[in-house]
């Protein structure tokens, strides 16, 4: 069913308080709720429809009296009670039995290794018991678990702990209490054998937060790093933002099984383990830098999300760009600003720009859902082009950024703390607290696809003025045929101005200029936006020498660009990080993306060729490089060693002699590249040192999965072994063009027969595997023909689930 944000109504009832009360069992949990609910409007007479999901009703009762089986409705999605009391508020209370140990779509309770945990968002409540399950029903919670003592000694809950203790038949029992009025989607609970690393942070206020990470016990060694990350973000809240925690216990667990990176539960944050558990041995700097960010930014949602709460799941921006526009300042001032700029405007490019290009293209603020789940894309599609974004360059300095922010943070949350924010709210509090025009800016909430932006610049020696004429296109979207021009930013050199594009067509003249100037355009990234300039390669490699703002330093082949980076590789002056990013070629995918029709096979070739050309060209260089930039002394994980390694690993691969994972994975990704005796020995041993320690094993299939040698799918047939692992083998695997895009469609044939298995057992992880379709027509006919039959065998398919339905129907379609 297609949910449409036009058909936004308020609820017929409001829900005040909920008591939860959760028997967990081996067989079968018993959950029981109590809720006191409210009419919106007195005396209204509207039936109360409740979601439920994979749900055994077992009874229902109003104001203590049991309903019978005509009292009430049940279909396989709702429970709806027709008649109710005309009263200003009544107690319902209704009991339900749910199996999370035969629950492997991850969603509502489920199990993992052998720990009870929970995942609500976006409607995973709905699995745990009949709720109207939607964000504007904010409610104070309690809720009391119970379960085996010896099999699960740790009970957890959102908020603080009111009281434990021991029951009959070796059970105990724990109750907890959350202060704050929060959205279902916010509720966690946690069972199992746990054991934590505890610490304590005191606020600038003087109250002090006991801060506990939870995981087997033989990991604790390995949540360090994400007990520094927490402690960082805290302080860093409250250094920038004058944002503090309220109150006094903080949570983080670390569970292997989890469809996403990470959920910001009120007090009880869960955590894919590997977001959480870091050794030098076992995690790279990027898992380190991960964390870090990961941590922020579940750490920030308590204020940007929890206490300020979307109204519904088209507002989702609001609190997910808001929240990554705080994690990525928080590891911009970390670790390096420029390269953390690039990493992120990079994953917008790979993910970003082909969606907006694709069937699932969508505005900042989606119209329409099938599955609300598809919006998240693991690729952060909502994420990443919202508003943080954006605002970031609309004001120039960051000081000016944050002071404003938290203005309209803390004007929305005097304002709407107990009312429910929309992105026009945000707007409105964004535009009254700074004064600012933001012209036609709310156009992007409501366009799908990326603008198109071409600049053509003149230069009149005579008259001494320099024009830049810019014009903005967005290419047509599923249901957007035609489109209005948008706000967008420029920001331009050696000039403390923003251009403010905000029509289709645009001049900007500049008077008393002396010589020809080469502008740098759209430093930094200013807008999510595809550039064509008509700067002569001359102009580029003037910019790639001399340009001031390293994003914008662009990549050429040509021999000037081979000496160029020649000269970029041995400039000490610049972050070791950034030349070394600066020297990576751009994936295949990121190039094949600005074909006319994409050209795996071509493109394969052509990277291969250039990468190899300037190894030998720049041999010299590079084994300096390796020289001066081995790693010494014990792992650290810090901006001036992580650039460091960053750099020499762009020029060696040292597997043997390898202290820490980064260099070792480094150099295993590059054996693994070219088939032959070297590349079987190095995995074999990789493989023996490892097998124990399934996060570093997952590493190790995705390597494998992810290699370009050809035929793989035969390799990866005969690796498959768990469900986990299977998530890595083909995420990997679609992240290899030549083997995927296979011209005999056996990469096709692979993913479509796994998407139908998977689809039976995750439908969320099933239906972000099927994505990889979605930009079938980009290709040749042949290709077309051979993804466009896995898509038609997908659909045909029984029992399909609505997640895997949404994007192989639009695909389709589009
Ligand atoms: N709110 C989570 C985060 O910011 C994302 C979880 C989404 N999960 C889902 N199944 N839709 O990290
Ligand atoms: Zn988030």
């Amino acid at each position: 069913k297609e949910i449409f944000l036009k058909d936004y109504t308020k609820p017929d009832y409001y829900f005040e308080t909920v008591d939860l009360s959760f028997s967990l069992g081996e067989e079968k949990t018993i959950v029981s709720s109590l809720i006191k609910v409210s009419p919106r409007v007195k005396g209204s007479s509207a039936p109360l429809v409740l979601n439920g999901h994979d749900l055994k009703l077992l009874s229902v009762k109003v104001e203590g009296k049991l309903l019978k089986e005509g009292d009430y409705q049940l279909d396989s999605r709702h429970l709806t009670l027709p008649s109710l009391p005309a009263k200003e508020s009544f107690v319902l209370e209704i009991d339900t039995e749910i199996y999370p140990h035969k629950n492997t779509s991850l969603d509502g309770l489920y199990k993992s290794s052998g720990n009870f945990c929970t995942q609500c968002e976006a409607e995973g409540f709905r699995k745990i018991t009949f709720y109207q399950d939607r964000p504007d029903i904010m409610a104070k919670y309690t809720c009391r678990v119970e379960a085996d003592k010896s099999l699960y000694p740790v009970l957890l809950s959102n908020g603080n702990l009111i009281s434990q203790g021991d029951i009959e038949g070796g059970r105990h029992f724990a109750l907890w209490e959350d202060p704050f009025k929060k959205p279902c989607y916010l509720f966690a609970l946690v069972a199992g054998q746990l054991a934590s690393r505890d610490d304590t942070f005191t606020t600038r206020s003087g109250r002090e937060v006991s801060l506990k990470i939870w995981t087997p016990a033989e990991d604790l060694p390995k949540t360090a790093h994400a007990m520094y990350s927490l402690k960082a973000a805290m302080k860093w809240d409250e250094d920038v933002f004058g944002l503090e925690y309220d109150l006094d216990l903080f949570n983080i667990v670390a569970v292997p099984d989890f469809n996403m990176g990470a959920m910001e539960n009120k007090s009880l944050n869960i955590f894919n383990s590997k977001l959480v558990l870091a050794s030098p041995e076992t995690a790279t700097d990027a898992d380190y830098a991960a964390i870090l960010g990961v941590i922020g930014h579940e750490y920030f949602h308590n204020w940007t999300g929890n206490r300020v709460t979307c109204r519904d799941w088209f507002q989702l921006s609001l609190k997910e760009g808001l929240t990554v526009f705080r994690d990525q300042e928080f590891s911009s001032d970390m670790g390096s600003r420029t390269v953390k700029r690039i990493a992120d405007v990079s994953t917008l490019r790979i993910y970003q720009f082909p969606e907006d290009a694709g069937p699932m293209a969508h505005p900042v603020r989606p119209h329409s859902y099938i599955k609300m789940d598809n919006f998240y894309t693991g690729k952060f599609s909502i994420y990443l082009r919202s508003l943080g974004f954006l605002l970031s360059i609309v004001f120039q300095s960051n000081v000016l950024v944050f002071s404003f922010m938290k203005r309209v943070l803390i004007s929305i949350s005097k304002d709407m703390m107990s009312k429910l924010v929309t992105c026009e709210d945000f707007f409105a509090a964004m535009r009254d607290a700074n004064n600012a025009d933001f012209a036609n800016f709310l156009q992007w909430y409501s366009q799908a696809g990326t603008p198109v932006v071409k600049v053509a610049s003149s230069y009149n020696a005579e008259a001494r003025t320099f024009s830049l004429k810019f014009s903005q296109e967005i290419p047509p979207t599923p249901g957007q045929p035609t489109k209005e021009a948008t706000f967008i930013p420029v920001t331009i050199s050696s000039s403390s101005t923003i251009l403010r594009v905000t029509k289709k067509e645009e001049e900007f003249v500049f008077s008393d200029i002396a010589e020809r100037p080469v502008p740098s355009l759209f430093r930094g990234f200013s807008a999510p936006v595809r550039v064509e300039t008509d700067l002569s390669d001359d102009d580029l490699f003037f910019l790639l020498a001399h340009d001031s703002d390293e994003f914008n330093r662009p990549l050429v082949l040509n021999p000037k660009f081979i000496q160029g980076l020649g000269s970029v590789l041995s400039d000490s002056t610049l972050d070791k990080e950034f030349i070394a990013k600066a020297i990576t070629l751009p994936g295949e995918g990121e190039i094949m993306d600005m074909m006319a029709v994409a050209d795996p096979d071509a493109v394969h070739v052509v990277r291969k060729f250039v990468r190899k050309q300037l190894a030998s060209e720049l041999k010299t260089e590079l084994l300096k490089i390796v020289e001066n930039n081995r790693s010494i002394e014990a792992y650290v994980f810090d901006h001036p060693n992580m650039a460091r390694r960053a750099l020499k690993n762009t020029g060696s691969s040292e597997y043997k002699s390898a202290t820490n994972l980064t260099d070792q994975f480094a150099a295993l990704a590059a054996l693994s590249q070219n088939p032959g005796k070297t590349r079987d020995d190095v995995l074999a041993d990789f493989y023996n040192k490892w097998q124990g320690d399934y996060l570093v094993v997952n590493k190790w299939f995705l390597l494998q999965s992810s290699s370009d040698i050809p035929g793989n799918v035969e390799n990866i047939h005969a690796l498959q072994t768990t469900i986990i692992q299977v998530y890595s083998l083909i995420g990997g695997f679609c992240g290899s063009p030549v083997n995927f895009h296979a011209k005999d469609g056996s990469g096709y044939k692979f993913l479509g027969d796994i998407v139908v298995q998977l689809d039976k057992i995750n439908p969320q992880v099933a239906s972000r595997m099927l994505s990889a379709f979605s930009r079938w027509k980009r290709y040749d006919e042949t290709r077309q023909a051979l993804a466009k039959a896995q898509l038609e065998m997908i659909m045909s398919a029984n029992g399909l689930s609505e997640n895997v339905f949404e994007i192989a129907s639009k695909s389709l379609a589009a």
